[in-house]
Formats: C-alpha cells, sequence, structure tokens
C-alpha cells in the first residue's frame, strides 16, 4: 500500500524500507538495526546510537555530528533516521544543525512513532535540566511508515503508542474512537495500517493549520500531556512510558473537564475504560504515594515550557471527538483531582 499526501513539506509515504538513492546517512539504535538485519538488511554502514531516552543527549549527538563530518556529509546528503521518536528526536536535531541543515528523512518503527513524532517537524535533545530543552522546528522531507515492522516492539511498547492513538479519537475523531473501542489492535492486526494512516493524517491537519503551536490548534494534542509530562517528570522517566503516563494524564484531565462543568459527567468513566480496554494504566498506583503527591505534581506543572505567567493550561475532551485549549486552570482543582486519582479508588464518583 502507497499513500501519498502531499502539502508544503509533508511527504508521507506507506511503504517498506529501502536505502535512499545517491548519498546518504542511515543513523539507528541497536535494536532497531537487529531487527533489521534479521529482516536481510545491510546495516554494517549504520551509525547506531545505545537504545533508550537516556541516548537523547549532548554527548550522543556530538558523536552523530563527528560521524557526519567523518563520512563527508553534504547539502545533499539524505539523513535517515530509523528507529523510535528517540531516534528521529535526535537525528532530526542533528540534520537540523549539521551544515546548517541537510535533508532529513524519518523512518518510524515504533507505534508512537508512526503516529505522533515523525510527523510535526519537532525535533530535540534532553538536557539533564529537563526533556526536549534544544531543539529545533525540521520538518523531514519525507517519512516513510511500515506498519509490519511494529511485530516485532515489545508489548509495552505498543501499548504506550497506543495512548496517542486513543488520544487522537478522544480529541478529534469520534468514528475513529467507536472503532478502536470495538477491535483488539494488535501489531499483526489488518486494520492497524488503516488506523495509523488515520492518525497521521489528523496530525499531519492539525500541524499544517498551526505549525508553530501559536493558535491553540495544535495545541489540542496535548490532551492528557500537562498531567502526564509532570508524572513523567516527579518520576524522572523511570517508572512509566511516555503513554503510560499520558494515560493517566488522559483519564486525570477529562475529570478535570467534568469539573468544569465542560464534559458530560461519564466523560471521564469513557476515557478511562477505552484506556484500560488496551492495558494501560488509568491510575496513579497507590505504591508512589510517598514521592508523588499532588503538591510534587503541580509544582512540575507550573515549571513546564507551556505554562506561563497565566497559568497553568490544559487540552481537555468535551466530548468523543471535541476538545480545546482551556486557560489557567485552576490549581486547587487540579490538586483535588490528583489527590483522588490512586488505583485503590476503583470507581471515580464526581
Ligand atoms: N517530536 C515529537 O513531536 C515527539 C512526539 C512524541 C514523542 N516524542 C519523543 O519520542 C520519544 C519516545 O519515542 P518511542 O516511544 O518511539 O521510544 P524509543 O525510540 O525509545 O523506542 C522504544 C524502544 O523500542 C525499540 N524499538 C523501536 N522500534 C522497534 C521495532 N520495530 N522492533 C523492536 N524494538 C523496537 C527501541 O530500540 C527502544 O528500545 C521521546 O523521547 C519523546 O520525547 C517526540
Ligand atoms: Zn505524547
Amino acid at each position: 500500500m502507497i499513500v501519498h499526501h502531499r502539502n508544503g513539506s509533508y511527504n508521507i509515504h506507506f511503504q517498506a524500507f529501502e536505502a535512499p538513492q545517491g548519498h546518504h546517512v542511515i543513523v539507528s539504535d541497536t535494536n532497531v538495526a537487529s531487527v533489521f538485519q534479521n529482516r536481510g538488511y545491510d546495516t554494517a554502514d549504520w551509525i547506531t546510537l545505545p537504545p533508550g531516552e537516556a541516548s537523547k543527549n549532548l554527548q550522543e549527538l556530538a558523536k552523530v555530528w563527528s560521524q557526519l563530518a567523518a563520512r563527508r556529509v553534504n547539502r545533499k546528503t539524505k539523513i535517515v533516521a530509523v528507529g523510535g521518536g528517540v531516534v528521529g528526536d535526535l537525528v532530526g536535531y542533528a540534520a537540523a544543525s549539521f551544515l546548517r541543515g541537510v535533508p532529513f528523512i524519518q523512518v518510524p518503527t515504533t507505534l508512537l512513532a508512526q503516529v505522533d513524532s515523525s510527523v510535526g517537524g519537532k525535533v530535540a535533545i534532553d538536557l539533564p535540566e529537563g526533556k526536549n530543552l534544544v531543539g529545533a522546528f525540521y520538518p523531514p522531507s519525507e517519512v516513510w511508515i511500515d506498519p509490519t515492522i511494529l511485530t516485532t516492539l515489545p508489548d509495552r511498547e505498543f501499548r504506550s503508542g497506543m495512548a496517542e492513538v486513543l488520544k487522537y479519537g478522544w480529541i478529534l475523531d469520534a468514528v475513529l474512537l467507536t472503532k478502536l473501542n470495538e477491535t483488539d489492535l494488535t501489531p499483526a492486526h489488518p486494520e492497524l495500517a488503516q488506523v495509523i494512516e488515520r492518525c497521521v493524517d489528523l496530525k499531519r491537519q492539525v500541524v499544517e493549520a498551526d505549525e508553530f503551536e501559536t493558535l491553540g490548534i495544535r495545541a489540542k494534542l496535548n490532551f492528557g500531556h500537562t498531567v502526564g509530562h509532570a508524572i513523567e517528570q516527579v518520576t524522572q522517566y523511570q517508572v512509566f512510558t511516555h503513554g503510560e503516563a499520558i494515560s493517566i494524564g488522559m483519564v486525570a484531565e477529562a475529570i478535570i473537564a467534568e469539573k468544569l462543568g465542560l464534559a458530560q459527567s461519564s466523560l471521564a468513566q469513557q476515557v478511562e475504560s477505552s484506556l484500560a480496554k488496551v492495558g494501560l494504566p488509568t491510575r496513579l498506583p497507590s505504591s508512589l504515594k510517598g514521592s508523588l503527591s499532588a503538591e510534587s505534581l503541580v509544582h512540575a506543572m507550573r515549571l513546564d515550557k507551556k505554562a506561563d505567567n497565566a497559568g497553568i493550561h490544559m487540552a481537555l475532551v468535551f466530548q468523543p471527538g471535541e476538545s480545546g485549549l482551556v486557560h489557567s486552570v485552576s490549581e486547587s482543582l487540579i490538586k483535588e483531582v490528583l489527590t483522588q486519582l490512586w488505583n485503590e479508588f476503583e470507581h471515580y464518583s464526581p
């Protein structure tokens, strides 16, 4: 299947990976390189990073820059990022900065990267002071998506990507949401490719309408992320995957939307059951009660780069498929909701 969207710089194909024509450099991580090697690709020339978020740093970026210099990369060389969001973000920033910008192709190999990070042009590395603190808007010239590559993905990573997939349904597409609620998607499911395609299309539309996140449209993609990022940060990215944290975040933010009178009182329960169905956590585990206080989470939200002097903003869902940015959500309301969000409360009652 080849689907071709062309608009501005977004050129997204559904196709299996093939080394591009002409001078190119492929950068990946060691896990992904073995997956490709097992599929018969010659990966001997690939530059590889150690897998995981810990590699998305200045030291690994500097190594990639040196390798690009050693391989005489010029402004026509194609830099190809083959991997999950970590590889895509770091290699994208390397491509944005090397020689002030060289052509860059994304080949996303996780569900999260296929539906989210490879589309939209945000590239970055982490600093010890925080995640994604140094980066750029640098859209890839092409994105090549092959859903069959997801069959080797660990279950936990697949579920993590499903959190973002469900997010698209909740914020933008009630029809997609119904389909997700009725289907048990797995990496080998025949309908997965279609679902990925729909998510990519939704992300592309949002990014085209508000590329630099100034109009409140792109901000909708942050549903679950205000609380989710705070959970990730307070637990130092050690406990939850990104998808798991935003899953809990989506439930918290759905409760907040209810309490603000912006959503019907059944919304949070519906959000929660859609996430629980795919095996995602929806509550803060009570084992972390000592370290994950409502106060520490709200403190992290205040410092988030999307907060400003006017307070904490959230992308909230009003009803399935409809959402918007809500400014200055009260800190006491957020704390009240987070104080209730432990997993011993089986039934949330508004
Ligand atoms: N740029 C953006 O807009 C954007 C959006 C969302 C997330 N992100 C970033 O993405 C990163 C998370 O990305 P991720 O969830 O893809 O994590 P990841 O890149 O760390 O990949 C997860 C794990 O899966 C392995 N893997 C990847 N593809 C595989 C395959 N096909 N088979 C087997 N194993 C495979 C990787 O080696 C890694 O161990 C974070 O750094 C986050 O900040 C960026
Ligand atoms: Zn996300």
